[in-house]
């Protein structure tokens, strides 16, 4: 199948089993940060309860795939950039986030087409705020020279 056909309308959120599978999705993301070692330094970077990042981001991606814009909703406009500007992002903290993601898409149960999609997809704003996050650390370093 197509990626393309994933980018049209709702179709990426269907597959995704609407908001109660991106809630499933989001948790086992979660629960994936709270078990790696290696996601620990992100782990800490969020409050110490958990339970509205995990409301946060499955509404994100609920309208970021398609579907309804239950972040807005809830809790306003967003962009990722600064909603992440005051983190101190790199290549291994995008990584981790990234392979926590790897291991909860893996345990849902997806189509292999749409797990390929959604991690390619997500890739890219996970590298969007590394560099957001690259550029302000640049710029601070680059003022005090
Ligand atoms: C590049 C790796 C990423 C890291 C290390 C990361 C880390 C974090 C952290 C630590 C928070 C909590 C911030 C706080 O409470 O102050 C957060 C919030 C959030 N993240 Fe990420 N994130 C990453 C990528 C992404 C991506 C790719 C998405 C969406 C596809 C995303 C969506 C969100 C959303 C919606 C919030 C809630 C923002 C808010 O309402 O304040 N993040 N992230």
């Amino acid at each position: 199948m197509q990626d393309t056909q994933y980018g049209t309308q709702d179709a990426s959120f269907r597959a995704a089993g609407g908001e109660e599978g991106l809630r499933r999705l989001v948790d086992a993301f979660y629960d994936e940060m709270q078990r790696l070692a290696e996601a620990r330094r992100i782990l800490e970077m969020h409050p110490a309860d958990l339970e509205e990042s995990r409301d946060k981001l499955s509404r994100f991606l609920c309208g970021w795939l398609g579907g309804p814009r239950r972040y807005q909703e809830r809790y306003g406009s967003i962009t990722l950039p600064s909603a992440h500007g005051h983190l101190d992002i790199g290549e291994s903290e995008r990584d981790a986030w990234l392979r926590c993601m790897f291991l909860a898409v893996e345990a849902q149960p997806y189509t292999e087409d749409f797990k390929e999609y959604l991690l390619k997809q997500l890739f890219v704003p996970a590298e969007r705020i590394r560099r957001v996050c690259a550029d302000r650390l640049g710029s601070r370093e680059g003022s005090g020279a």
